[in-house]
């Protein structure tokens, strides 16, 4: 999908004909060197120059009732796509339930395209009106297990992790005391499979195709008749976000 096109004619979008300007979210940049751009920007307004809202022209269009494969396809970042493909497709083929297949499909899904710090609970509440209680709760749980070994299940600690955090990473006490929480509890083994399957493969093999999907999701997944985002769910504005992603307000 190529998301960074500009269309040479953009009178079909908002804000036609004038520069459509982005602030970057702050969760994006605070503690970087990105510059926060706010007040250079608010001083540039004018008749050409406005603040971006709604859809952005360098960004496919969504449609106007939108289902989970159309962020999937419109809006993840590649590398969280193919994740999840890949993780649901290696649980689908292990044969494993299709509620966990579903859990795995959409386990990271806030990297996709919302936020990545403390991911699997803010995926969790993203999820939780459209999917059974199980579901959500092994998402919110496999953020925590991720990070504590089970030998008798044949996990163990990421090597990726010894990458990604350097091999003296402690995690914090919350994610010690919600794993705990997670191991006596009897959806254990749910989040404990999304763990599992969590893997990141960068080998060449193709990334699965989302239509694979479509049957497990038509199942287990609630779509909302109005589309997600507009459905009046207590987290229909996360969906909208990642519609929108660069509005100002
Ligand atoms: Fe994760
Ligand atoms: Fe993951």
């Amino acid at each position: 999908m190529d998301k960074g096109r500009q269309p040479i004619d953009d009178s079909e979008w908002p804000q036609a004909g004038r520069e459509r300007m982005i602030v970057p979210a702050p969760v994006g940049i605070e503690g970087t060197d990105i510059p926060d751009r706010e007040r250079i920007l608010l001083g540039k307004l004018d008749a050409r120059h406005v603040m971006m809202m709604g859809d952005n022209p360098a960004l496919p269009r969504m449609p106007a009732k939108p289902r989970l494969l159309d962020f999937f396809q419109l809006r993840f970042q590649d590398v969280t796509r193919r994740h999840l493909l890949v993780s649901a497709a290696r649980a689908l083929e292990a044969g494993i339930e299709e509620k966990v297949v579903l859990a795995c499909l959409l386990h990271d899904i806030s990297n996709g395209c919302l936020i990545r710090s403390d991911h699997g609970y803010w995926g969790a509440q993203m999820i939780a009106p459209y999917v059974d209680e199980e579901i959500a709760w092994a998402v919110r749980y496999h953020q925590c297990l991720r990070y504590f070994a089970d030998e008798s299940v044949g996990y163990a600690y990421p090597e990726s992790y010894h990458r990604f955090f350097g091999p003296d990473y402690v995690p914090p006490d919350y994610l010690r005391r919600d794993a705990e929480h997670a191991r006596g509890h009897r959806w254990y083994m749910t989040a404990r499979l999304v763990t599992l399957y969590d893997i990141y493969f960068f080998d060449a093999s193709p990334t699965p195709d989302p239509a694979r999907f479509t049957d497990v999701i038509g199942r287990h997944f609630r779509e909302p008749e109005d589309g997600l985002g507009f459905d009046g769910s207590p987290t229909a504005h996360m969906w909208r976000t990642m519609i929108w992603p660069n509005n100002f307000l």
